[in-house]
């Protein structure tokens, strides 16, 4: 282990996980229809977008020797396979409520499928480890204060709890391939962050647009709650405006995830899950110990 990691704890694989996703209602933020499809729309990324890591992941396998580091891949695949499946359920909701999931997800699948042809490898898991540092601050930031989430209903946020606590578990995997053999320069390394939180928020908006939409709501409505939604996440004392420093931390030269506590309630989850093999008593048992 280098002697820069700091706060590690190691990816377990969990399978079969349910979250009775088919009893969550439409608008399950609060019954406020921008919160939710800003959610949504991210978490329809996740399938096809967690593919292009493993993927990019995968490219560079073979260079490693170090043996911990091959499991942490071997680990960190498993666990992003499990998450596709999950958020795969979710999308299926979506598209039962009419949404144009099939459409999102063949764009992005093309695009990503592009990339992984037409650019290097040093540029593919720049993007992915970057990617996951943003995914590792979500996790955090969304379940360290109990307020965050406390109108979100209690399946979906155990779902996402679950994924955070699993991007927590291997959000260096990724960094740590790139650092051992991904031969990737500084200076990519810094533009591959701005340029996926760009993409990745970019996205998110224009396809919550799009799903409210297909909701019925006329295109001012939809720039009111656009109006009104959007400082909760990027405002002043937003949501993800709270991570500026830890996001910013990626510049520094000598930056690992690693450097970085892990959410100070993890082990309720663990302790939790394995009193109960119940993931969405887990997520609860998680959401009711933040601050
Ligand atoms: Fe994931
Ligand atoms: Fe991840």
């Amino acid at each position: 282990m280098n002697a820069y990691v700091q706060h590690q704890v190691d990816p377990v694989v969990r399978t079969n996980l349910d979250f009775r996703l088919n009893e969550v209602p439409r608008f399950w933020f609060d019954n406020d229809p921008f919160r939710t499809r800003m959610f949504d729309a991210l978490s329809l990324t996740f399938p096809v977008g967690e593919r292009y890591f493993i993927q990019s992941v995968r490219a560079l396998r073979d260079k490693i020797t170090d043996p911990d580091l091959q499991q942490r891949v071997t680990d960190f695949i498993k666990q992003e396979a499990q998450h596709g499946l999950a958020h795969d359920k979710m999308n299926q909701e979506m598209q039962r409520q009419g949404m144009p999931v099939d459409q999102f997800v063949q764009f992005m699948g093309e695009h990503f499928e592009y990339i992984l042809k037409h650019r290097s490898k040093q540029y593919n898991i720049a993007m992915t480890a970057a990617a996951e540092h943003l995914t590792a601050l979500m996790a955090e930031t969304f379940y360290s204060h109990k307020e965050t989430l406390a109108d979100v209903h209690p399946f979906v946020r155990a779902l996402f709890a679950w994924h955070s606590i699993e991007e927590m578990e291997h959000r260096d995997v990724a960094f740590d391939v790139m650092k051992e053999v991904g031969e990737v320069s500084e200076n990519l390394r810094k533009f591959a962050l701005a340029f996926v939180t760009l993409q990745m928020f970019g996205f998110t908006f224009y396809r919550a647009n799009v799903m409210l939409k297909h909701d019925g709501f006329s295109r001012l409505q939809r720039a009111k709650f656009a109006l009104k939604g959007i400082p909760w996440f990027f405002g002043k004392s937003g949501k993800l405006s709270a991570m500026r420093q830890q996001y910013l931390d990626w510049f520094k030269a000598d930056f690992h995830p690693s450097q970085h506590p892990v959410i100070r309630q993890y082990q309720v989850w663990v302790d939790t899950l394995a009193e109960t093999n119940d993931p969405i008593e887990a997520g609860e048992a998680f959401w009711q110990a933040a601050q």
